[in-house]
């Protein structure tokens, strides 16, 4: 898509992320990768524009009659229950998820969410963010880019994602609940910290953050060391985010087991264009 085209998907003037020799991205992408070094996590509000969250909720909303209804119960990891750990042991809690999924390959190829996923500057800005010269849209056939749709009583249990890093970018906020929640500094190289993860899966810790995601909103976030969830949805008014997913590697997909657990089949309904 040319700048013009995107201009009116992309808030540029705030986020001037299209010129890549520009000064202006330069600046931003030092700033975002600061936080983001900092905290694992890295918000950008008003990233789109009133219209493009205005298209993008509608694509979400007529996509999401054929969305896949995931209601399951899994652990923090992701991974099989490991039955050689005692019963309490934090790592074999079980956490509800429960929302509908719609994955990229029940999305119509010219529309905004293509598009704004298709853009090559989006990619390089995520990519110089995380400091990775040689990033890359992630080759999930139905994982790449998805919309998670959450309706009352949906949420998203504590857990630590597949993926090094994610992309999510809010398009409709619920009337209440529906809030990303996040631990900080539990998972360092090489300690689990069972205690704390204990204290968090059962609800008495005090240390956990909510980072409040706006319509049009950006979030990047570290989830394969950061412990996160999505509140309960609460009130009448759909909750829709799309999640954009990259690789520092070309060619890599979803596990078998994560594409049975949120999209409920291992392959894709329709053969998806190479991107
Ligand atoms: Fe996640």
């Amino acid at each position: 898509m040319t700048v013009k085209a995107m201009d009116q998907l992309v808030n540029l003037e705030a986020y001037p992320i299209a010129d890549r020799a520009s000064p202006a991205r330069q600046a931003l992408v030092e700033e975002m990768g600061r936080i983001y070094a900092r905290d694992g996590v890295c918000l950008m509000p008003g990233f789109l524009t009133d219209a493009a969250v205005n298209m993008m909720a509608a694509e979400a909303e007529n996509a999401s009659v054929d969305a896949y209804h995931c209601d399951e119960t899994h652990n923090a990891y992701l991974e099989q229950d490991d039955t050689s750990l005692p019963a309490d042991h934090p790592r074999r809690q079980r956490q509800l998820t429960r929302l509908d999924v719609v994955g990229c390959d029940q999305l119509i190829p010219n529309s905004a969410l293509w598009s704004l996923y298709g853009w090559d500057p989006l990619r390089d800005f995520i990519g110089a963010v995380l400091g990775y010269e040689d990033f890359h849209r992630f080759a999930d056939p139905i994982g790449a880019m998805t919309i998670n749709v959450m309706n009352e009583g949906d949420g998203h249990g504590w857990h630590y994602d597949e993926a090094m890093f994610t992309v999510s970018v809010m398009l409709q906020a619920p009337d209440a609940g529906g809030q990303f929640e996040f631990v900080r500094g539990l998972r360092d190289s090489g300690d689990d910290n069972y205690d704390r993860l204990g204290k968090v899966l059962a609800g008495t810790a005090k240390d956990t953050t909510t980072i409040p995601i706006t319509p049009g909103a950006l979030l990047l976030f570290g989830g394969r060391n950061l412990l996160h969830r999505v509140t309960g949805v609460e009130g009448s008014r759909t909750r829709y985010i799309t999640t954009l997913c990259y690789r520092d590697r070309p060619g890599v997909t979803n596990s078998p087991a994560v594409r049975e657990l949120f999209y409920g089949r291992r392959e894709p309904l329709t053969p998806v264009a190479a991107h």
